[in-house]
């Protein structure tokens, strides 16, 4: 489907869905791990590369390539490349494009995965990882021009940020590549392409754990990569096929069906999570919420321009001293009724975190608190319910904090 003549709505729904065959209207499960080709010649011929077509799972699937080339239009790129896992996608990706004595210049604060992926394993094969230096105050475009070096093979963004949902500036990352020739990935995990193209921005590589609001539903895991033709075909033939992370045929199915709704979905939770930001900035049993939305959040001049909304994220600290906030902070989380206790984000179910105890455990308190994730900090993922729902929701947990003892 051409990117062009469709407007999102329209290749979320159609994009990457051929006519089966058999007439099938929705994409089948193609539940198989083999493909016959019938003749000798004809198996030469698609081993070889020279003819289109499916030869083993591990290498490609059509329920999995609707999902890709659904993707793939919706993200404005050339092609993608789907995984088991949006770590699987990251692994895939690094393990492919860089070699020892690289450096990868980072923008986070980083997922927690793909933190441990480049520091802990990575490192041992002579990756080094460079986080660009200074909090949320200071421009990309500066962070960047002092972190960027001879060595830097890629510039890799994550944006907005988990959990304190900082922005970082595309543009500013898409300009630093070109300067550099590094490669410029973003993880567009938070923002979707709903709201945000990385690569219309001119970065050479956007992906995702599709766990999260690709699929929609919180009942499948995966992952993806769009970016060139060249790129991508690389990726699928090292590292998805000689690792192996391949997404399943069922997984594909769920996932589509999730992005044919991507739009309305992330539509209404944009709005619900203004709605909650709004309620809970004057409680008193809250300190600070982190939404880039407001007008006072570090990233908001550039969320304006390089987001179609705010997003589906609010982080919020409860109010006191470390050990009151912290005790406030479960209260608040036990008192919920409507958000799930539960990590990932991204469902149409609300899910709340306390990314301290729970994603961001294995990091140093000192770590923690550089980043900005403190005991008092608590990560809601809005849904697709009512609004009004899930601000009583909200507002009674907090009633609730505010009344634990100091
Ligand atoms: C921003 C981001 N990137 C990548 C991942 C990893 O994705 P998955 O859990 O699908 O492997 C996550 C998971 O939480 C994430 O939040």
């Amino acid at each position: 489907m051409d990117a062009k003549a469709h407007a999102f709505a329209t290749r979320a729904v159609h994009a990457g869905h051929d006519v089966d065959p058999t007439g099938a209207h929705a994409t089948p499960i193609h539940a198989t791990s083999t493909f016959v080709y019938g003749d000798a010649a004809r198996g030469r011929r698609l081993f070889a590369g020279e003819e289109p077509g499916y030869v083993y799972g591990r290498i490609g699937n059509p329920t999995t390539r609707a999902f890709e080339r659904r993707v793939a239009s919706l993200e404005g790129g050339a092609d993608a490349v789907a995984f088991a896992s949006g770590m699987g996608a990251i692994a895939g990706l690094l393990l492919t494009v860089l070699a020892p004595g690289d450096e990868v210049v980072v923008l986070g604060p980083l997922y927690g995965g793909t933190g441990g992926l480049l520091h802990d394993l990575l490192a041992r094969y002579g990756v080094r990882t460079n986080e660009a230096g200074g909090g949320p105050d200071r421009s990309t475009a500066d962070r960047l021009a002092e972190a960027v070096g001879p060595r830097t093979k890629m510039i890799y963004v994550e944006s907005p940020t988990n959990p304190t949902l900082n922005v970082h500036d595309l543009d500013a990352v898409a300009a630093a590549g070109r300067t550099s020739g590094a490669l410029t990935v973003a993880d567009n995990t938070f923002a979707t392409p709903y709201l945000t193209r990385p690569l219309e921005h001119g970065l050479d590589v956007v992906l995702h754990s599709a766990t999260k609001y690709l699929g929609g539903h919180g009942d499948a895991l995966g992952g993806v990569l769009v970016a060139s033709e060249e790129l991508v075909a690389q990726v699928r033939a090292e590292g998805l096929r000689h690792v192996g992370a391949v997404l399943g045929p069922f997984e594909a199915f769920l996932l589509l069906r999730g992005l044919a709704t991507l739009h309305l979905r992330v539509a209404a939770q944009c709005t619900g999570a203004r709605r909650v930001a709004e309620a809970v900035r004057d409680h008193p049993a809250v300190a600070r919420v982190h939404y880039p939305g407001f007008t006072d959040h570090p990233g908001h001049a550039v969320a304006e321009r390089q987001m179609r909304d705010f997003g589906g994220m609010v982080a919020l600290e409860l109010a006191g001293e470390p050990a009151l906030a912290t005790r406030r902070a479960h209260a608040f989380l036990d008192r919920l009724e409507l958000f799930a206790q539960a990590v990932s984000l991204g469902d149409v179910a609300s899910l709340a975190t306390h990314p301290a105890t729970t994603t961001h455990e294995l990091w140093t308190p000192e770590q923690r608190s550089a980043l900005g994730v403190d005991d008092a900090l608590v990560r809601l993922s809005v849904g697709v319910e009512d609004p009004d729902d899930l601000v009583a929701d909200v507002r009674r947990a907090l009633d609730a904090a505010a009344a634990v003892a100091a």
